[in-house]
């Protein structure tokens, strides 16, 4: 996996780095938004866009701004989701979280400037049209909006201490988490300019790999290894989270796991061998210890 990835993590942080080399921002805003952004994550959203893209032979280059802004996004909603008012945890990979480090309201402010840095980002990229910026924007906006990560982050909140339905369970995993995974894979197709029966396919790959990735990290919040995952394994338990495993147990959530990680693979097979690279990580998202 890492023989074929990490040339993709390694263009992902320097143009993070380039992205964030703003003179305007005040030195300790600046800190927590780097501290949050460059500490060890596995850069899977910004490896979907570039591999989307890949597979119809795109020029990765005009991926740049989309695959950083991307995994901006998700710093700052990971940022968001460890504070006490949220999740309440104080370890992420591996490193005290950005509100343990600096404070409550730096790691507020570091989120919020990150998620309006990311739009600017896609805005400013001149690499690809007018209307491909703007279509993107209206992407990942809705992806990441009301009626999406942040309507799961809040469904997940107020499920806490209630037992929950499995389709409210499954809209709620699709919303927090799903919505931003299928804006990636969706942000490569759009770049790249697929027609619309291959838009189908990735549609259907980036819904079940989606939900696939918040049912292993409910699997890996029970079994997992703290030092290997860099979070406190158990906090869904102690905050009472509706979850896959609390709410039809172990061997349920695997079962689904599986089959949602062969409805993904299912979905490429118009691509033939270019869909390999995709395959790979999908299969890594339902393997992952971290
Ligand atoms: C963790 O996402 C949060 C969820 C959406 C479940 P990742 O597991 O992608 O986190 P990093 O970026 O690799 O740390
Ligand atoms: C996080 O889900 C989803 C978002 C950040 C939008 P979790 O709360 O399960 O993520 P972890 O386990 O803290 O990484
Ligand atoms: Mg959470
Ligand atoms: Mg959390
Ligand atoms: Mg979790």
């Amino acid at each position: 996996m890492n023989e074929i990835f990490q040339p993709y993590r390694d263009r992902v942080d320097e143009n993070l780095k380039r992205f964030l080399n703003l003179k305007e921002i005040p030195a300790p805003l600046r800190e927590a938004m780097i501290y949050g952004v460059f500490n060890g994550g596995k850069r899977i959203r910004p490896l979907l866009v570039y591999m989307a893209l890949d597979a119809f032979d795109g020029n990765i280059a005009h991926a740049d701004a989309t695959a950083s802004a991307i995994e901006m996004i998700h710093a700052y909603s990971l940022i968001h989701d460890d504070l006490p008012a949220m999740d309440d945890d104080d370890l992420r990979r591996g490193n005290p979280t950005v509100h343990i480090k600096y404070d409550e309201a730096t790691a507020i402010l570091a989120g919020d400037a990150l998620q309006a840095r990311a739009i600017e980002l896609i805005a400013d990229d001149e690499s690809i049209s007018a209307e491909t910026r703007i279509a993107l924007i209206k992407l990942i906006t809705h992806a990441i909006g009301p009626a999406g990560m942040v309507a799961g982050q809040s469904i997940d909140l107020a499920a806490e201490n209630k037992t929950i339905s499995e389709s409210e369970l499954v809209n709620m995993h699709r919303r927090k988490t799903g919505d931003l995974i299928s804006a990636s894979v969706m942000s490569g197709a759009l770049i790249a300019g697929v027609d619309d029966e291959m838009t189908q396919c990735f549609s259907r790959f980036g819904y079940a790999l989606g939900l696939a990735f918040q049912v292993r990290d409910d699997i890996l919040d029970e079994t997992g290894d703290t030092n290997v995952m860099g979070k406190a394994k158990g906090s869904d338990q102690s905050n009472n989270k509706a979850t896959f495993t609390s709410s039809h147990g172990l061997d349920y959530a695997t079962a689904q796991l599986d089959s949602l990680r062969q409805q993904a693979i299912d979905a490429l097979s118009p691509l033939g061998s270019n869909a390999q690279p995709l395959i790979m990580l999908a299969n890594f998202v339902a393997t992952r210890d971290h």
